[in-house]
């Protein structure tokens, strides 16, 4: 074997060595990359969550508003690409992030140990309070978490509503719906007698619906419930971006800004729909 015949075998074992090295290893960070390659970031959302996100009428076209609409522009402009929403049941939220469909959700997503287990999630962004709602007319009727004893109460499939009402409201039967709105119409019409919503969504409901109420009762929150972005697992670079932008909008006071104009709009504007 000669020198030069000796060297590039030695090269080329090196640099299967190499490529072997790569793959086994972890995969390289091509989170922020493959959105600016695409120029449009995907943003999976559920949009009947006032005053997060929701669907009104701009210019006669309908379109998707709320909260989490303007942290998803920031997040566009942060990265300098178009933001592209893309509406879906809560409970496909999250895998649609496995499946590819989409590169980010933004949902009002409790960041909860269980979901972090699968997801990346940015730093929190919004404090989640639970309260119950009830017709307005048997107010009096709730005054205690045991008050709901065999009583029906409907939380939106997939959200942590469904984890509290079983926990915390033990003796009731707990229906899981897929529709915020159609929670709303049964609780209307008696088919259930108390719905499960984080606060500012409650206070949306009741603000447009005059025979609904929030009921005096108490719930505890767990120490990760609070909102935050999720991203697919294995997005170090695209946290360390989205991060920079909640803690950002989070300093200047704008979430809390978003949150109360877009609740303003939700309750002022009849052609808002929150189903
Ligand atoms: N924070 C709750 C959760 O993560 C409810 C979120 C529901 N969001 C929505 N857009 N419907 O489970």
């Amino acid at each position: 074997m000669n020198f030069k015949k000796m060297f590039s075998g030695l090269a080329l074992t090196s640099s299967v060595f190499l490529l072997t090295a790569c793959g086994t290893g972890s995969k390289e960070d091509t989170s922020v990359k493959d959105i600016q390659d695409k120029g449009t970031i995907t943003v999976a959302m559920n949009p009947e969550f006032a005053p997060f996100e929701f669907k009104t009428l701009v210019n006669g076209k309908d379109t998707i508003v709320g909260a989490d609409v303007e942290i998803a522009k920031a997040i566009g402009k942060e990265l300098g690409v178009k933001v592209n929403y893309s509406s879906m049941s809560f409970n496909n939220v999250l895998a649609s992030l496995q499946s590819k469909k989409a590169d980010i959700a933004i949902s009002g997503i409790s960041a909860t140990k269980e979901r972090q287990k699968a997801y990346d999630f940015s730093t929190p962004y919004y404090e989640s309070v639970n309260v119950v709602i009830v017709k307005k007319a048997a107010l009096d009727k709730y005054k205690s978490t045991g008050d709901f004893n065999n009583l029906s109460v409907a939380t939106q499939k997939g959200t942590i509503q469904e984890t509290v009402a079983k926990e915390q409201l033990k003796g009731a039967k707990i229906v899981s719906l897929v529709q915020n709105g159609e929670m709303i119409n049964e609780l209307k019409n008696g088919q259930v007698d108390a719905v499960v919503f984080e606060k500012p969504i409650a206070a949306a409901y009741v603000a447009k619906n005059d025979d609904l109420a929030v009921a005096d009762v108490k719930l505890k929150s767990g120490d990760s419930d609070a909102y935050a972005v999720a991203m697919p697992k294995g997005s170090k670079a695209l946290k360390a971006r989205i991060d920079k932008v909640i803690k950002k909008l989070k300093k200047s006071g704008d979430i809390d800004k978003f949150v109360q104009d877009a609740y303003n709009l939700s309750v002022s504007d009849s052609t808002s729909k929150s189903e």
